[in-house]
C-alpha cells in the first residue's frame, strides 16, 4: 500500500513517485492549496494539493482530522523558507495525485497532540487514540527498547529464558492473590502468581543454572503512582553465586541498558548502602541519593535541652532528628508553617524550626536554644548563616516517614532533584522479619524464602527482629527498581524460617510440602532479583507514574476503562463454577 513511511523522505527522495498511507493529521486550507500533514508511527509528511487538480483539491478540503488516507505523489523539494527544520521530513513535501480515503473518523473527543493533555480518564477510555500521540507512542517505543536490551544482554550471560504457568498456586509476596475458580475441581482455585518466586527456585533445583523472564505478576493490593495490580518484572535466578555474583550481573545489565537505551555511561559498582545506614541517613529504604539533605541526629544534644517534648520523646525511646535546608531561612514563617503541615500529614507529633540569622538561632524553639546550647545545636547540624533548621522528635517509625517526606518535598522545591541524572544504590543487609503489628506476628520482611546471614542465625528465635537477611533493593532517584535475595536451599532451614513466621507443621506440608519435597533432592545454592520493569521504564522515561509506559494500564481502583474490566458474568458461568455471589446485606465489605 506504500512505498515509503511518513518519517522517512528526505530531500535525496525528490522526483520519486511515492505512495504514503497514514492519518490525517492536519489540514490547512490556503484556497489554491491545501496542505495534508500525513502521520503515521514514524513521522509526519506534509502533502500538497494544487488547483491544476480542482476535484482532487476539493477532496483534500473536505479531510477530516484522523481520516486513514492514501497518497500518490512526487517528492518535492521544499525551498530554504517553506521548509520545516524541526521536522525531519521538514525538506520535502509530497505533491499529491491521487488521494484515497481508506477509513473516516468520527469527531474525536480531543484533538491528538502533545501539547493538551487531556483528563486522565478520558485518555483511558479513548487509550487507542491517546496511544495515536507521538509523545505517549515513544515511552512505548522506550519500553520496548528497554525490554529488548534486557533480552539481549541476559542471552549473552547464558540465561535462558523460561516461562512459568500464570495458572497456579499462591506465591508469598505479601500481597492479595488474584484468584481464578477452576470449572473442573469445582470449589478449587489457582492464584495467578504474585511472582514466579518458588517455580523459578526450583527451575535451579532443575538444573538450568541461569534463568530469566519477562514476566506478568499479580498482586491485588492498594494501588499508587508506582503500583498496578498486573505488572511486569525482569525475573532472574542464578544458581552457585552468592550475594555479590547476583549484584555484579545487574550492574552489568544495567550499565549495558543505559548505554543502550539512553546512551549514559553509569558507573559501577553502584554504592551500597546498609539498610539501618539508609534509614538513619534517610529516613527510608529507597532514598534518592541526587541530592543530600540528609537526616541529622540531634538526640544527644536534645537530650540536654530545655525543651521537655524533645526529651520526653527520647526518655520513651524515640529519636529527634533533623534536616539542614541550606539557605532555607529565606523561608517565610508561613512558608515554614506549611512544611510543618505536612510533616504532621505523615503523622509526626509537630516539627520545630530554628534559622540562623546574624548568628543568632530564631524559631520555634529558639528560646530553648539561647547560648551554649544553641552553639552545640548549630555545630551538630552544621548550620551556618542563613540556613534552616527542621526538626522532628518522635517514635522511630513516624520521625523517618515524616522526615523522608519533607526531604523529597524540600529537594523539590530547592530544585535538588534533577532529571536526566541517575544515581543507582544497593540498599543490602535488610532484616529477615519485620513485626506486623495488624497480625500480631513477625513476617518477612522480603519473601520467606530468603536466607539469614550466617552470623546473626543463632538468634532467629530469641531476637527475631535483629536478624538481618541476605536481601538487596536495587534503588534509583527514591523508587525501589528491584528486590532480591539469596535463597535458603536446605529444607531444615527453609522449615525453620517458616515456623519462625508462625507456621504449623500441618499448613507448612500442605502449602510448600512439594518445595519442601525438593529442596531434598540436591538443591544447589542459589540467589535472585526481580526489577520492575514498569518501574524502570518510567524513570528512563522520566515520568512519575507507571500507567505512563503501559500500553493498557488500570485505574486506580484497578478498572480498565476501555474494555470495561472488571464486569459481571452471566449467571450460567458461575453456576457452571459452583459460585453464586452473595447479597450486598451478607457479603463481607471489601476491605
Ligand atoms: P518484589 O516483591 O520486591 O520481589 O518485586 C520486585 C520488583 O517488582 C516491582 N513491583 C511492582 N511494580 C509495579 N506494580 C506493583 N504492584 C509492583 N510490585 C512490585 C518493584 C519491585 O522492586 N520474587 C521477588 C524477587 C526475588 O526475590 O527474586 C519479588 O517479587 O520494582
Ligand atoms: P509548642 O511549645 O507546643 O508551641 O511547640 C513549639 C514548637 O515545637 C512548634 O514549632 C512545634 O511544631 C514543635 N513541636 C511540637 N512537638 C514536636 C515534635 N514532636 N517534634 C518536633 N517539633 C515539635
Amino acid at each position: 500500500m506504500r512505498t515509503h513511511t511518513c518519517g522517512e523522505l528526505r530531500p535525496e527522495h525528490a522526483g520519486a513517485r511515492v505512495a504514503l498511507a497514514g492519518w490525517v493529521d492536519r489540514v490547512r486550507d490556503h484556497g489554491n492549496l491545501v496542505f495534508v500533514d500525513l502521520r503515521d508511527r514514524y513521522g509526519r509528511t506534509q502533502i500538497v494539493f494544487h488547483n491544476d487538480d480542482e476535484a482532487l483539491l476539493a477532496s483534500a478540503r473536505a479531510l477530516k482530522s484522523e481520516t486513514v488516507l492514501r497518497v500518490e505523489g512526487e517528492v518535492g523539494l521544499r525551498s530554504p523558507q517553506n521548509a520545516n527544520p524541526k521536522i525531519p521530513t521538514g525538506g520535502i513535501e509530497v505533491v499529491a495525485r491521487v488521494a484515497l480515503v481508506l477509513n473516516p473518523s468520527r469527531p474525536l473527543p480531543f484533538e491528538i497532540t502533545d501539547d493538551v493533555d487531556p483528563a486522565t480518564e478520558v485518555r483511558l477510555r479513548y487509550r487507542y487514540l491517546d496511544l495515536r500521540r507521538e509523545k505517549v507512542r515513544n515511552r512505548i517505543a522506550l519500553r520496548h527498547r528497554i525490554v529488548a536490551a534486557m533480552r539481549k544482554y541476559l542471552w549473552s550471560q547464558d540465561f535462558l529464558e523460561i516461562e512459568t504457568p500464570y495458572l497456579t498456586r499462591s506465591t508469598p509476596e505479601g500481597a492479595r492473590d488474584y484468584l481464578v475458580p477452576s470449572r473442573i475441581s469445582r470449589g478449587s482455585f489457582y492464584a495467578l502468581p504474585q511472582s514466579p518466586q518458588i517455580l523459578k527456585q526450583i527451575l535451579m533445583v532443575s538444573g538450568m543454572d541461569r534463568y530469566f523472564q519477562i514476566v506478568r505478576c499479580f498482586r491485588d493490593e492498594d494501588l499508587r503512582a508506582d503500583r498496578q495490580p498486573e505488572f511486569t518484572q525482569l525475573d532472574l535466578e542464578m544458581s552457585f553465586v552468592d550475594q555479590e555474583g547476583v549484584l555484579r550481573l545487574v550492574e552489568g545489565l544495567v550499565r549495558s541498558l543505559m548505554k543502550e537505551v539512553l546512551e549514559i555511561e553509569v558507573e559501577v559498582p553502584f554504592r551500597r548502602l546498609p539498610y539501618r545506614e539508609a534509614m538513619e541517613r534517610y529516613g527510608c529504604d529507597k532514598p534518592d541519593l541526587r541530592y543530600g539533605l540528609e537526616l541529622i541526629d540531634l538526640g544527644e544534644i536534645a537530650s540536654r535541652s530545655e525543651f521537655r517534648v524533645f526529651r520526653e520523646v527520647l526518655a520513651k525511646g524515640g529519636v529527634v532528628k533533623g534536616i539542614r535546608v541550606p539557605g532555607g531561612g529565606k523561608r517565610s514563617r508561613k512558608q515554614v508553617e506549611e512544611l510543618e503541615a505536612y510533616a504532621k500529614e505523615f503523622g509526626a507529633g509537630g516539627l520545630a524550626w530554628l534559622k540562623v540569622e546574624g548568628g543568632e538561632l530564631k524559631g520555634s524553639v529558639a528560646k530553648f536554644f539561647a547560648g551554649p546550647a544553641g552553639e552545640d545545636l548549630k555545630r551538630a547540624a552544621g548550620a551556618g548563616e542563613g540556613d534552616l533548621l527542621l526538626v522532628v522528635a518522635d517514635q522511630r517509625k513516624i520521625a523517618f516517614a515524616a522526615l523522608d517526606k519533607l526531604r523529597q518535598r524540600l529537594a523539590g522545591e530547592e530544585g535538588l532533584a534533577r532529571s536526566g541524572r541517575f544515581e543507582f544504590a544497593w540498599v543490602v543487609d535488610f532484616p529477615l522479619f519485620e513485626r506486623s503489628e495488624e497480625e500480631m506476628r513477625w513476617v518477612s520482611c522480603h519473601h520467606p524464602f530468603t536466607s539469614a546471614r550466617p552470623e546473626d542465625l543463632d538468634r532467629i528465635h530469641s531476637d527475631p527482629g535483629s536478624v538481618r537477611a541476605r536481601a538487596y533493593d536495587l534503588v534509583l532517584n527514591g523508587y525501589e527498581l528491584g528486590g532480591g535475595s539469596v535463597r535458603i536451599h536446605r529444607r531444615a532451614d527453609q522449615e525453620e524460617v517458616f515456623r519462625g513466621l508462625g507456621l504449623s507443621e500441618e499448613t507448612m506440608r500442605e502449602q510448600f510440602g512439594f518445595f519442601l519435597d525438593c529442596l531434598d533432592y540436591g538443591a544447589p545454592p542459589h540467589a535472585g532479583i526481580a526489577l520492575g520493569v514498569d518501574r524502570v521504564a518510567m524513570l528512563l522515561a522520566g515520568v512519575d507514574n507507571i500507567r505512563e509506559v503501559i500500553a493498557f494500564p488500570k485505574t486506580a481502583r484497578a478498572s480498565c476503562l476501555l474494555t470495561g474490566a472488571p464486569a459481571g458474568v452471566e449467571a450460567r458461568l458461575l453456576s457452571d463454577l459452583g459460585i453464586r455471589i452473595l447479597p450486598e446485606t451478607e457479603a463481607r465489605p471489601a476491605p
